[in-house]
């Protein structure tokens, strides 16, 4: 403990809140963030999140159990808020007491903060304004994260570095901050503890790692790619309010584009209401990121992947990326 003292002592507020050694999140990533991941980062003294997104009750029930079996440390589970069946997986978390929920995706929905903390949940929210996460932290939401357009996955307009300008000093006095987007070494996050951050949330750089089930050919994509190959998802059509997406390019970006321009011609044809339109859409970015992730489809598959795979190079167990980026955050910390 002592080698991280610095490090530790900005984030002790983030760990004491997750049960968690170091205060860093390893983001829940649909197919990627499953038992043995989620374990793993919890094992290696980070806080592991699964995935939910693509998952129904049952499924996420065997989850929580699997994940259970292989880490007697605190973990996670994100919720996606539009999921069809919030309400049920909410029901599963509480029968497994889990600790800690994320909410993801957009506005909670009434009453699943509530019945979150009804069996003692912490809850986790994501805000893309200031004013809508003084909001949620007035109304239940116990931490928060400020996730920039430079991350893996669904992104918004604002980057990491001036949405934590923004945020932290707004409110890290009084509120837990988590900053995530773009986070590939510890120097960065020692500059987001010193800004207020109580700790950090990162995706793309534990993607690969050694206990990722994430296809070989899917891993080798990132340990390839550069910054620049992470791009953002174009919106083809303003009627039609796609959340962006940044993955590697590939064949799968063309195809997105092209079943964007279906979907708006069915609304242009009134074969398809706007909110089945928008569902139409996410299922075909899960399908496409399964594709990728389980298949190893790398060219007609989604790659998400945020614009710090650059820095993803090799296959390395959980425990020594988190060792890492630690270590590097402990040394920046000391030569202040
Ligand atoms: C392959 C992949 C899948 C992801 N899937 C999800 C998801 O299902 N739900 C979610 O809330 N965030 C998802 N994310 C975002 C991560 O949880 C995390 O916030 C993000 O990766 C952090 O930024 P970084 O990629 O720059 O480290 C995903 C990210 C990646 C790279």
């Amino acid at each position: 403990m002592a080698a991280y003292s610095k490090s530790h002592a900005l984030m002790r507020r983030g760990a004491d809140f997750l049960g968690s050694e170091h205060a860093i999140l390893c983001g829940a990533m649909s197919w990627v963030s499953e038992r043995n991941l989620v374990s793993a980062i919890s094992n290696a003294g980070g806080f592991g999140v699964i995935a939910c997104g693509a998952m129904n009750p049952e499924l996420l029930d065997k989850e929580i159990a699997a994940t259970k079996a292989l880490t007697d440390r605190p973990f996670g589970v994100n919720l996606i808020t539009m999921h069809p069946q919030l309400t049920d997986l909410i029901a599963v978390c509480a029968r497994h007491d889990v600790t800690h929920v994320v909410l993801a995706g957009g506005i909670p929905p009434k009453g699943s903060v509530e019945a979150i903390k009804a069996f003692g949940g912490k809850v986790i929210v994501f805000a893309p304004t200031l004013a809508l996460a003084k909001k949620l932290l007035r109304s239940g939401g116990d931490a928060l994260v400020i996730e920039g357009m430079e991350a893996g996955g669904h992104i918004g307009p604002v980057s990491t570095s001036v949405l934590a300008q923004e945020f932290l000093p707004a409110l890290a006095e009084d509120h837990l901050v988590f900053v995530a987007g773009g986070i590939g070494r510890g120097e960065a996050i020692a500059g987001y503890l010193e800004m207020g951050a109580v700790g950090v949330q990162l995706g793309t750089r534990f993607a690969c790692a050694t206990e990722s089930i994430a296809h070989p050919a899917f891993k080798k994509a990132f340990f390839r790619a550069s910054a620049r190959d992470a791009v953002a998802s174009v919106q083809v059509d303003a009627r039609l309010p796609v959340i962006p997406v940044r993955a590697l390019r590939n064949k799968g970006t063309e195809v997105f584009t092209a079943k964007q321009r279906e979907v708006a011609g069915m609304l242009d044809g009134e074969a398809l209401e706007m909110a089945e339109a928008q569902l139409q859409i996410e299922h075909y970015w899960a399908g496409a990121l399964r594709r990728a992730v389980i298949d190893g489809d790398v060219e007609n598959g989604s790659l998400m992947a945020g614009q710090s795979v650059g820095m993803v190079t090799q296959e390395e167990p959980v425990q020594a990326i988190m060792d890492g980026l630690m270590a590097q955050c402990e040394a920046a910390l000391q030569r202040r």
